[in-house]
């Protein structure tokens, strides 16, 4: 995509030339990269450039203060992500502003452009770790420990990056700054392909969760123990795998065993202990909690040369969304009578969502795809969001 000049300088960032896919997990050297980007584009915007104490940074257009209008996403991707999940929202707002100010526009209220740390969790676990821990939805003394897979916490990758941990938390002072906030975003899905539309608006996020599954066995030889004698957990995440399927089409939701952590990981040994995240989402909180609580009691039964023990954690639920009505529409009037469409992805407009009135604009996705590198979007479309979003901005902030 060259639909931005400042899209190739960050384009290159994170990305694996073999794969195509992008590797940009909070607080290592790829993400680092992006706040840096992100730090110097605002500033040769002349926009003021602050970091908050959860790890999120804001750029400000005009002082910053209150009755702000909020605008930006993330920069950190999944592991082997595409490249326009969440970067799309964070480039879009710049050269909306860029746009703005070449019309001659001038803010008459603050604008907040601001890209959220970790909204991803893939490498501590829980997603949208910036926005949860500002608007208080998360406890800080449990996000400071999380551990990623080398066993280091958060708390010690922020302050190797420079950012001092201790003041992680709920923060009513940043946050009360907002009056709204918009998020421009690809859309992961194909509503607006089959639409045909280059733009739409969201009206709500389904409720989904995390939960991790430690399987426990026996360790031992794979060619020399019986198969009567085996307590294998791979057998329990075959369970754990086809039983997530199944409650998924019972409860008309969505469930994913994408992430599996296997000890020793050896050929010929039989595990000691798997981990593995089941990744949960439904279109309300009681067919989630229905489909989970399924796939937890399949997982207790006895299951004979299966884990001698299973156990669950719940690492993140985020309730349903609904996106302020008022909002959409008064977006609703400046764009026309463009799409609204729900989505299964979380956002961090989703948990800002609790505390702010908070809307969504999504751009065409042609294939729908997302969390891969084959993620695309085209130029045209990507023109069509930055237009609507300083049509957005400019409704607003610049009257
Ligand atoms: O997983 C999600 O829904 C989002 O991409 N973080
Ligand atoms: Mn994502
Ligand atoms: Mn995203």
């Amino acid at each position: 995509m060259s639909a931005f000049d400042h899209w190739d300088a960050l384009w290159r960032i994170g990305r694996d030339t073999t794969t195509g896919g992008y590797r940009r997990f909070a607080w290592t050297p790829a993400e680092l990269e992006c706040r840096q980007w992100f730090e110097e584009e605002a500033r040769r915007r002349g926009l003021e450039v602050e970091r908050d104490r959860n790890g999120n940074i804001w750029a400000w257009w005009g002082r910053p203060g209150p009755s702000a209008v909020g605008l930006g996403s993330h920069l950190d991707s999944v592991p082997d992500g595409g490249g326009y999940d969440g970067a799309l929202g964070v480039a879009s707002a710049l050269a909306a502003i860029d746009l703005l100010k070449a019309r001659g526009a001038e803010p008459s209220r603050p604008v907040a452009l601001v890209s959220f740390s970790d909204e991803e969790g893939a490498r501590f676990g829980v997603p949208c770790l910036g926005s949860q821990l500002m608007t208080g939805a998360l406890d800080p003394a449990r996000a400071v420990g999380l551990v990623d897979q080398e066993g280091m916490t958060l708390g010690e990758a922020m302050a190797a990056a420079g950012w001092d941990p201790g003041g992680l938390g709920r923060d009513d002072t940043g946050l009360g700054r907002l009056s709204m906030f918009v998020e421009l975003h690809i859309e992961q899905g194909r509503g607006l392909a089959e639409d045909g539309a280059p733009v739409g608006l969201a009206s709500a996020i389904w409720p989904h969760g995390r939960w991790r599954f430690r399987l426990r066995g026996e360790a031992n030889h794979a060619g020399t123990t019986a198969m009567d004698e085996r307590h294998d957990p791979m057998l329990s995440l075959a369970r754990l795998v086809q039983g997530a399927n199944h409650e998924a089409h019972r409860c008309c939701g969505v469930a994913t065993v994408g992430k599996v952590h296997v000890e020793p990981n050896g050929t010929n040994a039989i595990p000691s202990s798997i981990d593995a995240w089941l990744d949960a989402r439904a279109p309300d909180e009681g067919g989630l909690d229905d489909m989970v609580e399924g796939v937890r009691s399949a997982m207790a039964q006895p299951l004979a040369g299966g884990a001698r023990s299973v156990e669950v954690v719940q690492e993140s639920y985020t309730r349903a969304v609904h996106f302020d009505d008022a909002l959409r529409d008064r977006l609703r009037a400046t764009l026309g009578d463009v799409p609204v469409l729900p989505t299964a992805a979380g956002h961090d407009a989703g948990i800002l969502a609790s505390r702010v009135p908070t809307a969504m604009l999504f751009v065409r996705n042609p294939d729908g795809v997302s969390h891969s590198p084959d993620e695309r979007i085209t130029d045209d479309d990507c023109h069509a969001g930055v237009e609507a979003l300083a049509r957005v901005v400019e409704d607003l902030a610049c009257r």
